[in-house]
This record gives structure tokens, sequence and C-alpha cells, in this order.
């Protein structure tokens, strides 16, 4: 287990220095595309120690980035000479120390004062999210089974957990054909079913006894084995669930059937962001055009509705432009279609934890921004600087 992570792209510089930041204790990556795949890896890593090749502009996205989505992880800049005006423009965009490179002591010495911070930092986070979390209820839909509800469900719950600093609760409410625990390899045992005879009275003990642990701060809420028991789910009792998990929780993902059912009506109901999914055919396309009017007709909040466009690279006929005008709403996110998704879903791995960097798995963390509320500002640094990353490689 390693706390720091140490980036040289230069391969001379390393093996110079390399070896003293083993020394350390310190993984070491050699481009901000590899940093990225390491940091949802290796989510106990507390500190990125920046070597002196990597260009300043880089680093100053790379950091400003970072302090948002991942604000317990200090950043240590390493420089070849330490120019006054540089580190003023890193300590604004959140480098917690420029030290120069000759300078072993300093950079040791600053290491242990940033992960000093973080810890510190750690527990006072926890404390307050202890004191206040209110977890925003995010359901995915679509109007037709097949869409890659599911499939969007569970990367996005990956991609929020942000490698465990944030809890999230998926909550599969496919009532008669839930697919989350195949997808997961979840047993199926502890499922919503076991709360029917709880409702009107479930608490806390109760709701934990039938939510299943997964990793990284996931924890999941099957759908009965079997279908019958999913009719005996009434409204009232997703409701009970809902209110009673939100204060445990950052983030509830709820994934849906094809139909608008009572169940998921409820969930709707107090949902922060409605996802509606789409691909590029006409059924779809119809049947999603019907449900985002039904959510007109229910007064449902526009700025809360996140049009995601899965499979967006088909080449079907019908252009993305046509598809958005149909539903009288822009897309927020488009989803490529990739064998590699079918892949991970036969072998019950999320893609977005196996491979973070894949254009899926960062089409899914873009989304899971939108559903933190990072605007778009900072989302479009973020895109410079995946780009800057894979120029870098
Ligand atoms: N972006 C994608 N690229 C490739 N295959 C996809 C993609 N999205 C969905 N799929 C495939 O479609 C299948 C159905 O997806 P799923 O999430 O189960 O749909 P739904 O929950 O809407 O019924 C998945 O098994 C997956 O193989
Ligand atoms: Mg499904």
């Amino acid at each position: 287990m390693s706390l720091y992570v140490y980036l040289e792209p230069d391969r001379d510089r390393l093996a110079q220095v390399g070896p003293q930041f083993q020394s350390i204790g310190c993984a070491i990556v050699h481009s901000i595309a590899d940093l990225e795949a390491h940091l949802p890896r290796y989510p106990e890593t507390l500190l990125v120690i920046v070597g002196a090749t990597v260009p300043l502009d880089e680093v100053l996205m790379f950091t400003a980035y970072q302090r948002l989505q991942r604000p317990l992880i200090g950043v240590v800049l390493v420089r070849r000479t330490v120019e006054p005006n540089d580190v003023l423009r890193c300590l604004r965009s959140g480098v917690r120390e420029v030290v120069e490179e000759a300078d072993w002591d300093g950079i040791r010495n600053a290491c242990s004062r940033s992960v000093d911070l973080s810890k510190a930092l750690s527990t006072t986070l926890r404390t307050n999210s202890e004191q206040a979390p209110y977890g925003r209820v995010i359901t995915v839909f679509a109007g037709k089974g097949g869409c890659g509800r599911s499939v969007v469900a569970v990367n996005l719950a990956a991609a929020l957990s942000a490698g465990g600093v944030r809890r999230v609760l998926l909550v599969d409410l496919d009532l008669q054909f839930g697919d989350i625990a195949i997808m997961l390899k979840l047993p199926p045992d502890r499922n919503i079913a076991g709360g029917i005879a709880m409702a009107g009275r479930l608490d806390e003990p109760g709701l934990r006894s039938i939510i299943t642990g997964y990793k990284n701060g996931i924890d999941v809420l099957l759908a009965p084995s079997s279908p019958a028991q999913g009719e005996h789910v009434r409204r009232e009792l997703v409701v009970e669930i809902l209110d009673l998990a939100r204060p445990n929780y950052d983030f509830i993902v709820v994934d849906t059937p094809a139909l608008v059912t009572d169940q998921v009506l409820a969930a709707l109901d107090i949902s922060d962001w409605l996802i509606p999914i789409v691909t590029p055919d006409l059924p779809t396309l119809k049947s999603v055009r019907l449900t985002v009017e039904m959510f007109d007709m229910l007064d449902y909040a526009k700025d809360r509705r996140l049009l995601v466009f899965n499979r967006s690279n088909s080449e079907v006929g019908l252009t993305p432009e046509d598809i958005s005008e149909a539903i009288g709403m822009p897309f927020a996110v488009h989803v490529p279609s990739s064998r590699e998704v079918t892949i991970s879903v036969n072998r019950a791995e999320p893609l977005y934890m196996t491979n973070p960097v894949h254009p899926f798995s960062r089409a899914i963390a873009r989304l899971a921004e939108l559903c933190s509320g990072i605007t778009p500002e900072v989302a479009q640094k973020r895109r410079l600087f995946s780009r800057a990353g894979k120029a870098a490689r």
C-alpha cells in the first residue's frame, strides 16, 4: 500500500531520481493519463508528487481539477529551479508546496507535511459529512429495454464513489427482472423483498439487513430474486427506503425497468437528477420522448434532467441533432458504443473500475461530474487536461 505517487514522464530523469522516491515508498507513474488510471485504483493515495519535467500548465490544470474531485489528495511540485511567479500561480491552483529537485530534505519534509494535512482533512471531512450528509437521488431510465440503463447505473455508481471517497447506494428498482446482482456478481439473497415485511416501520438496522456491500464504498439494494415478489414492493416502501438511506449516503443511484411503474414514480418524485437514456433507434427515441412529455406534465424541473446519448457512435442513419431535436433537449453526455462494455458486463466488472480512462468510462465520469454539481467550466478544464494527458503519451 502506497500513500504517495510520483509522476515523472522523462525516463532519464526517472533513472536518476526514481530510486530516491521509491525509497520513501512512492509508486511511480509516467504520464498524467497513467496517474488518472492509478488514483481510482489506489484510493489510499494521499499525495501526488509531480516531477520536474512535467509542463507547468499541465500541472496547474491537473491540480485545479484534482482539488475539486479528490480534495484529500495533496500535490507537491518538484522543479529544477523555483521561480517566485510560478510559485504564486501554483499555490493559487491548489499545489501545496513547490520544492527544488536538488533539495531532497525539502522534498521529504514537504511530502510529510502534505500527508499530515490530508490526514487531518480526512478526519474533518468525514466528521462534517457524518453531521450532514444528504444523498442526492439520481434515477436513470429509458422507455425500452436494452438501452444501457443498468450499465450506466452501475458505472455511474462506480464513478461517483471516487474510489471510496464518497458513499453510494445503488438501488435496483427493476423489480421483476433486475440485473444488478448479475452485473456485479453479488449473491441475490439480501434484496428489497426483505423489506416487505418491515414496510411502515423500517429502521436503519432493518435497511442494513437487506443491503449488500460491494466495493469502494458502494452498497447495493438488489431487486427480488423472483419476479412475483416484486409486485409486493409498494410505492410507500420505496419512499421509506430512500428517505431512510439519504442521510447515510452521498449519492443514491436508482436503476429502473422499461415501464414507468408506480415504484419508479416514487423515486422520480424525489430525484435530484433524472437521467433519460436514449440510443439511436426510432422505438427508443419515441418512448423517451413520451416519457419526457410525461415529466413536463408532472412538472419535474427541466434543469434537473441530464439526457444521455448511449451508443452515440453507432452509424444507423439518425444524427445526434435529429435525436436531440425530437426529444426537445440537448445531450448532457455522449456515451460511445464499445465491445469492451459488453465484455465487462459478461465479466461482471464495471468497466469504469477496470479501465477508468476508456472513452466509455470518461463519458460516465463526465456524467458523474454533472451530478456532483461540477460546473461546465471545470468540466471543460478537465477535458483540456485529458487531451493534454493523451498528447503527452
Ligand atoms: N455503450 C455501450 N457499448 C456497448 N454495449 C452496450 C453499451 N450500452 C449497453 N450495451 C450492451 O447492451 C446490453 C443491455 O444493457 P443494459 O444496461 O442491461 O440495458 P437496460 O438496463 O436498459 O435494459 C448490455 O449487456 C451491454 O452489453
Ligand atoms: Mg436493466
